[in-house]
């Protein structure tokens, strides 16, 4: 891409524009991958507007109870859930869909014709952020169904994250972002709310080699295991055998815009398996609907995702809202982690 001596690029491109430039390099392609793509952004673009007037819903009628217009106020999680649901239903691309506000798959109704797509997604991540007006954000994964005949099943949604064909994320922030790849690089596109248009911003995103970030709930420490207290120790500075400039901490407790920083500026998230639940799962967050897909965009950036013992994207899900721990950034920071937590324990 060109740029001017002031810095501006020559050209303005627009997600649409780049998703179909980007089919043409795939001869035979049928458009059903770049369409899908493209009503993905144009949903993000209805959830975006819905959220710039989340503070407006207690002037304007409580979430749950009826608006002014006499309609019941959808709280902001479920409205994401059904506008990703309704976007994508009808359109022929998609054979299944799962979400994180959803028990089970979502099928494509009868009357529609099924695709040969499958679409993960959380719909509202960092929803507990909304009404703080902290960023919150949408993740998404598309895989090709495996299954070969009749209706596309939950099986059509286990699988690893290596076999992603593109995955990204919409952040909510200061202004609304599109992040993505195909497995091409990571293209970042900006909202432009005046023309409704998301506008390519941030070509070939790589992560950073220098560090600057990490960033987890130090709040939990007394959970943490040895590997992850002795890590942690690590990145400020503090470890006497090996010691190194501390990083800077920096925690939203939304994953997509604490990924999205250490993306740009470079830096490590982690959400480590602990022991507030003897008996629970080992971390938090969602394999399907969080880990992978943002595993796959820090992979084409340069970056890498563990669990702590193995890459996200080898994990085979056993269960569509599977919980593991997540270590994800810059690649020397994670496998760092990898060697505490074998060394030490999780
Ligand atoms: P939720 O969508 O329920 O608010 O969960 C948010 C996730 C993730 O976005 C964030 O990084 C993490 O949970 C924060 O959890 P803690 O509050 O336990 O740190």
């Amino acid at each position: 891409m060109n740029e001017r001596p002031n810095g501006i690029r020559e050209e303005i491109i627009t997600i649409e524009r780049y998703i179909l430039d980007q089919q043409y390099t795939h001869p035979g392609a049928t458009g059903a991958f770049t369409n899908l793509l493209y009503d993905i952004a144009l949903a993000a673009k209805i959830i975006a507007r819905e959220t710039t007037r989340a503070g407006l819903v207690e002037i304007l009628g409580l979430a749950g109870k009826m608006n002014i217009q006499g309609e019941a106020q959808m709280k902001l999680d479920v409205f994401a859930n059904e506008t990703m649901v309704r976007m994508n239903s009808y359109t022929g691309r998609l054979a299944l869909m799962a979400s994180e506000e959803v028990p089970g798959v979502i099928s494509i109704p009868e009357e529609y014709s099924a695709g040969r797509y499958i679409l993960v997604f959380d719909p509202l991540d960092g929803s507990s952020n909304i009404d703080v007006n902290v960023s919150i954000g949408t993740i998404f994964g598309v895989y090709r169904r495996i299954t070969k005949e009749g209706p596309a099943t939950e099986a059509d949604c286990l699988q690893p994250g290596r076999d992603l064909v593109a995955a990204g994320y919409i952040i909510y922030g200061s202004s609304t972002m599109m992040i993505y790849s195909t497995g091409n690089g990571v293209h970042g596109f900006t909202l432009d709310p005046g023309v409704g248009e998301f506008l390519l911003s941030h070509p070939n995103i790589r992560i950073p080699d220098k560090a600057k970030y990490f960033s987890v709930n130090q709040g939990y420490e007394k959970y943490w295991g040895e590997g992850v207290l002795r890590f942690t120790r690590w990145l400020q500075g503090m470890n006497e055998e090996d010691p190194r400039e501390p990083l800077s901490g920096r925690y939203i407790g939304s994953l997509v815009a604490d990924f999205h920083r250490n993306l740009l500026a470079g830096g490590i998230y982690y959400y480590p398996a602990d022991r507030r639940k003897p008996k629970g799962p080992r971390g938090k967050l969602r394999l399907l609907y969080e880990a992978a897909p943002l595993a796959f965009i820090a992979q084409h950036a340069g970056g890498y995702a563990s669990d702590g013992q193995q890459p996200i994207l080898d994990i085979l899900p056993e269960s569509l809202h599977q919980r593991v721990p997540l270590y994800i950034g810059n690649r020397d920071l994670v496998e760092k982690a990898e060697e505490f937590i074998a060394a030490y324990g999780e």
